[in-house]
């Protein structure tokens, strides 16, 4: 008989046969939440480009942070926004700065909470680069022991888990072994191994006032061209020590999580920036698209391609959803 045999259809007929043979899931447990912390600020302020997203001072975070672990999301990442900045970003290692502290209140009133902190220079350089600038060029070597530094007063801080996305060269395996020296050898360390110089961290920018005063991040960050060299990033950083490597942007970059899956199988994360949730949220705006279904499609879509968590600044709104489900 020349009609099929098979008919896929047989199994999409009914909704339980079709979460029956569903091969992607992705729950709540895999998300990572993003936080801007802001020295000085009053009560919390709404980033003009990321609606939805605030500044927050400490007082307002406990508000965000009851409503985020009711929704049962597991994780925060943590980006500092200091008074003050300097040519040596100081403020990023000081033990009083505004993630030192606000790591320190967040554990105490939620320590169950898993408390994720970034490692970087640019909000806290005058010249907003992720490093030491020295005759005018990103200092490589002599921003690894700044790097340091913030990594060991996250540490004291109590941080659960130390994030660096600098792009330096040799930073996962510098920071492992400061850690490891200083009795921090429990401490898991996610990197940033394969971030990109991609125009969707315009709207985090102006979220961190992080934007380079002069040049561009291209001579640390990843040419987005590149593949082979994605892989050979992480596969230095998981030999330098990296508990769970990352891939960022995402949805631009499926082909680069999913190849990062494949070829090591090593825990992975994706971060969807700030871009990306700009674009879902104009759109849902303007009622141009659904958001709510459309954020758990492009979740999925990460999910599937290969990454085990995913950093997202819709965390709440997924959460939310996958709660009804
Ligand atoms: C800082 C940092 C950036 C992001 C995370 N950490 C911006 C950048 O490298 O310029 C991007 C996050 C986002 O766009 O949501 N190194
Ligand atoms: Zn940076």
């Amino acid at each position: 008989m020349s009609f099929p045999r098979q008919r896929f259809r047989r199994l999409r007929a009914h909704e339980t046969l079709r979460r029956m043979v569903r091969e992607t899931i992705f729950s709540t447990e895999d998300l990572i939440y993003p936080l801007f912390l802001k020295e000085g600020a009053e009560g919390k302020t709404e980033i003009s480009s990321m609606p939805g997203v605030y500044h927050h001072s400490l007082d307002t975070l406990s508000v965000e942070l009851e409503e985020v672990t009711a929704l049962g999301i597991p994780a925060v990442l943590l980006f500092g926004l200091p008074r003050v900045k300097d040519e040596m970003g100081s403020e990023a290692y000081s033990p009083h700065g505004i993630v030192q502290r606000g790591v320190k209140a967040i554990k105490a009133s939620f320590p169950n909470l898993m408390v994720i902190t970034d490692i970087c220079l640019c909000a806290y350089t005058s010249h907003g680069h992720c490093g030491i600038i020295r005759n005018g060029r990103v200092d490589n070597d002599q921003t690894l022991g700044i790097l340091q530094e913030i990594a060991l007063s996250h540490a004291a801080a109590g941080a659960d888990m130390v994030a660096p996305s600098d792009m330096m060269d040799g930073r996962v395996g510098v920071l492992r072994t400061a850690l490891d020296s200083n009795g921090y050898g429990e401490l898991p360390l996610m990197s940033y191994a394969a971030k990109y110089a991609s125009h969707f961290y315009g709207p985090f920018r102006e979220a961190a006032d992080s934007s380079p005063r002069f040049g561009d991040r291209k001579s640390y960050q990843m040419d987005p061209a590149n593949a082979q060299e994605a892989l050979r990033e992480i596969a230095l950083d998981i030999e330098e020590g990296a508990d769970i490597i990352m891939v960022k942007p995402a949805l631009a970059y499926l082909d680069i999580i999913f190849r990062a899956k494949q070829t090591f199988g090593h825990p992975l994360a994706a971060f969807s920036v700030s871009g990306e949730y700009a674009m879902v949220k104009a759109a849902a705006m303007r009622d141009m698209l659904e958001e709510k279904n459309i954020i758990m499609e492009i979740l999925q879509s990460i999910k599937r391609a290969g990454a085990d968590l995913i950093i997202t600044y819709c965390a709440k709104e997924a959460a939310e959803v996958l709660r009804e489900q």
